[in-house]
């Protein structure tokens, strides 16, 4: 089964959510894959992977085979992305096919429970790609008036993808990250995105915790960076959540 983690705006724990999901997953005994379809590479970097020569790009180029690519991280696997990512999506313009080359890529994977694909902060070719190679989507936000903005521009572009490129795509759920429960204004938020959208709200919700941000540093998910640290528990309970809905 694969996921896309898709949030056009930046930084709303796309990436943290990514890791830390799949690293609670793993912790359950399931075999989990990461994908990184970020230019920015910062869910390699996130666990430290670094100047590795062949990436997605790569291979979304033909240039390098799975095997070259994936690497072994706390008992997950990881395809690593790199800057070049940003050419692979100027030559997928006006390329053929090219919504579909994540697709084909990732159906050449066997023995994975869950694929998760981190995206980049933008709806671009590469983020279609990712949709179109997904089942589900998990939207991770944050609970603020500006988010809502977002909210329409993401409704719409699933709806167009579903339409012409993947018809099975559905919505997981909006994830809501470092929600700080005693301020009245992610209460409004919650509500308007209750009674607007279609979108299911997970019942966990992401706390802001300093070791969420400390982790990336050390290379490590933060459920092995700092068991017991209330973002590892946010993330185990979320695993338990999402494993209930698919
Ligand atoms: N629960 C949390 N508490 C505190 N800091 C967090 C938490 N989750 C993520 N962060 C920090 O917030 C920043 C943004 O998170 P992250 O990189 O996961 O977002 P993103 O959506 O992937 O960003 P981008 O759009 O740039 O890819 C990072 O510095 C991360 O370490
Ligand atoms: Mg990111």
């Amino acid at each position: 089964m694969t996921i896309a983690v898709v949030n056009q705006k930046g930084g709303t724990g796309k990436t943290t959510s990514t890791i830390n999901l799949g690293k609670s997953l793993e912790e359950k005994g399931k075999r989990v894959m990461l994908v990184d379809m970020d230019p920015q590479g910062s869910l390699g970097y996130s666990l430290g992977i670094v100047d590795k020569d062949k990436t997605i790009a790569e291979l979304l180029y033909g240039e390098a085979d799975l095997s070259e690519v994936i690497v072994s991280r706390e008992g997950m696997d990881v395809i690593p992305s790199s800057v070049t990512l940003a050419d692979v999506e100027l030559s997928l313009v006006d390329a053929e096919n090219r919504e579909f080359r994540l697709k084909e890529i990732l159906e050449q994977l066997t023995g994975y429970d869950y694929i998760f694909i981190d995206c980049p902060p933008s709806l671009s070719m590469l983020t279609v790609n990712a949709l179109t190679a997904s089942q589900y989507v998990l939207i991770p936000m944050l609970m603020e008036v500006l988010s809502l903005q977002g909210l329409d521009l993401i409704s719409e572009t699933l709806a167009k993808v579903k339409k012409s490129l993947n018809p099975e795509l559905s919505v997981l759920g909006i994830l809501p990250v470092m929600v700080d429960r005693r301020r009245k204004l992610s209460s409004e938020v919650f509500d308007h995105i209750q009674s607007n959208y279609d979108f299911k709200l997970f019942d966990t919700q992401i706390r802001p915790n300093v070791r969420a941000s400390e982790a990336p540093s050390f290379g490590q998910s933060v459920i092995t960076y700092s068991p017991g640290s209330n973002s590892a528990n946010d993330y185990l309970e979320l695993s338990e959540e999402f494993l209930k809905l698919v």
